[in-house]
């Protein structure tokens, strides 16, 4: 089967159209979202997820909310789309792609003084940030083979796919073109608690394009590491700041015994993913519901009362990480994140 782009713009109804991800595994779901607000419910229930795919949903946001806003004062209008876009950007704390996207078509707006013309700048924009998104993602696959032996499994967490991106994704962007190039790859996707990204939407994706892949659970993967039965991990990332890299919980975990074993641990994003002024500190870990945790489908599985927490991302420190391959290049230790800035391609 073929499957969609994960996201796009509806010329023709001036919607965005999106998978929604809590659907998978069973139903390949297209919704048709018309209105701010249910784009912001997408967001909140994870229906979108991923740092690179929310930079576009930002950008197609902003675009949404200029295209649907009925003032004709372009102070109004523009202070009206700014609200919409201070809304969305504020759902998800810790993937700076959000508000990347958003500030992007913002930018482009605020260039123009006039309604009409800011709303067709809006679609413009956004639609860029999508097609820049894909290539960022092949360009990212391109780099990011060149680090996989022609045989070799790779161990992954979350998703970092296409479903995570436009399409092809980052870290499932390496593993697609590595295969692309005849590398014999296997995969081993931990499930990813609570949501189960791994299990779900990585296996779902891999097997559509026919990648051998293997879900385990998130505790299995030391021990392999052990066994000597992982070459490499590759992960994405949320945010990286210039002292670590934020990326879905247990990420950190990974690492550390990747490190301890002696095993390479990558990590694939797109150059909108970094955040050079900041560092770790600085950054807000995003606290989801007690409910993921405590309920297995329709069971309780924590008893009630009993106290949980629900952290959605960890940091792992930058000298755990062997290399991070960007559309740009691939930068090794010790991470120059300004050659990122100063260079056209970096190796
Ligand atoms: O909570 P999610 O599903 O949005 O978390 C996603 C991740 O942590 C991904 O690994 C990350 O966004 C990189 S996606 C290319």
């Amino acid at each position: 089967m073929t499957v969609p782009n994960t996201i796009e713009w509806d010329d023709s109804s001036r919607c965005i159209r999106f998978i929604d991800q809590t659907k998978l595994p069973d139903h390949l779901t297209i919704v048709e979202c018309k209105t701010v607000s249910r784009l912001v419910a997408a967001i909140q229930r994870l229906e979108i997820r991923g740092a690179p795919l929310l930079g576009v949903a930002g950008a197609f946001g902003v675009a949404l909310a200029a295209v649907s806003c009925k003032k004709t004062n372009y102070s109004e209008f523009i202070a009206d789309v700014r609200n919409k876009a201070k809304i969305l950007s504020s759902i998800r704390p810790t993937a700076i792609n959000l508000n990347w996207g958003i500030n992007r078509v913002l930018a482009a707006m605020e260039q123009l003084n006039s309604v009409t013309a800011s709303k067709k700048i809006a679609i413009v924009e956004a639609k860029s940030v999508a097609q820049e998104d894909i290539e960022c993602c092949r360009s990212i696959g391109e780099f990011g083979t060149t680090l996989l032996p022609d045989k070799c499994t790779v161990l992954t967490h979350c998703n970092a796919g296409a479903l995570a991106c436009t399409s092809w994704g980052t870290a499932l962007g390496v593993i697609r073109s590595a295969v692309q190039r005849g590398k014999d790859v296997k995969v081993l996707s931990c499930e990813t608690r609570p949501l189960l990204q791994g299990a779900r939407l990585t296996s779902w994706e891999l097997s559509q394009d026919g990648i051998d892949v293997t879900v385990i659970t998130d505790s299995m993967a030391a021990y392999l590491m052990r066994k000597g039965e992982i070459d490499c991990v590759i992960v994405g990332a949320d945010r990286i700041t210039r002292d670590s890299v934020f990326n879905k919980i247990g990420t950190y975990m990974h690492a550390v015994c990747a490190h301890h074993h002696n095993i390479p641990f990558y990590v694939a994003a797109p150059i909108s993913t970094f955040d050079p002024d900041k560092l770790e500190g600085e950054i807000i870990i995003e606290e989801r519901g007690r409910e993921e945790i405590t309920t297995c489908g329709n069971r309780t599985i924590v008893p009630d009362g009993v106290k949980v927490r629900n952290l959605a991302f960890d940091a792992t420190p930058m000298d755990l990480i062997s290399a991070i391959i960007t559309e740009k290049g691939i930068l090794k230790p010790p991470i120059d994140m300004q050659a990122l800035f100063r260079y056209q391609t970096i190796m």
